[in-house]
């Protein structure tokens, strides 16, 4: 069961609206509750039994969101960037929130799936290291370095250069330059690193799973939605596998 919110503070978690764009609104008569119009930001509902209206569309409330994203090329997975546009300017305003950011990255000529949350301890889960929680990418390379050596380098652990090694990983050749890579940690630039000191260089990069859960073939690149419970908990299913050949 829901507690009672503010009106203004459901506005603005639900909405997206500032403080004063909340309180302009409410004072417009543009928010109805059971059919009731209410003007004051101080009046309290309960969004999971009360029919709340802005504008005359349901709002959607939820204490925190988890959303899954197909990113495209060419977009950066932080909250705010100078020159390049953001995934979250790709999600839809009715998802939208304040406090939303990416758990975990993608460089910004990587594409798929890429996970949005304001919970920042179920962000620390998905990311922290110690997790090994697998994430599986489809590269493409420019030249053809997928031998079975190669293979057997990456389930020992490859070196990335400046200083940094990764730790075993599941290289899956797929034909002469295309090969699914699941690696158990997040290191800077690391799918990229674990090819370029390896002779080739990786011209396509989509992550398509992270942990128990694969990438919806169905959600269009760009394209954005909630995650389910069911995927939700999917997430964390594969925790902890010691990929084979870790001390
Ligand atoms: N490894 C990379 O090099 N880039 C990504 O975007 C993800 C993993």
């Amino acid at each position: 069961r829901m507690a009672m919110i503010r009106l203004d503070k459901l506005l603005s978690s639900a909405a997206g609206l500032t403080r004063s764009d909340a309180k302009r609104k409410l004072s417009s008569g543009a928010v109805t509750v059971d059919g009731e119009t209410v003007k004051s930001g101080s009046c309290k509902a309960d969004p999971g039994v009360q029919r709340v209206l802005l504008d005359g569309r349901p709002l959607l409330y939820r204490e925190h969101l988890y959303l899954l994203m197909n990113k495209p090329l060419g977009v950066v997975s932080s909250t705010d960037d100078p020159r390049s546009p953001t995934v979250l300017g790709l999600v839809p305003a009715p998802l939208f929130r304040r406090g939303l950011f990416p758990a975990g990255r993608l460089d910004k000529y990587s594409t798929g799936m890429l996970i949005l949350t304001d919970d920042g301890d179920f962000a620390h889960r998905l990311v922290a290291p110690r997790k090994h929680l697998p994430k599986v990418y489809e590269v493409t390379l420019d030249a053809p370095v997928l031998t079975p050596a190669l293979v057997g380098e990456f389930a020992k652990g490859v070196y990335l250069g400046g200083g940094e090694r990764s730790s075993p990983a599941l290289l899956e050749p797929l034909s002469a330059l295309r090969a699914r890579v699941t690696i158990y940690e997040g290191i800077y630039h690391q799918v990229r690193r674990m090819f370029d000191q390896n002779g080739a260089k990786v011209t396509a990069l989509r992550r398509v799973r992270i942990g128990g859960l694969a990438l919806d073939p169905s959600l269009p690149e760009g394209g954005c939605r909630e995650l389910t419970g069911g995927e939700l908990r999917a997430l964390f299913a594969l925790q902890n596998p010691e990929p084979e050949g870790t001390p």
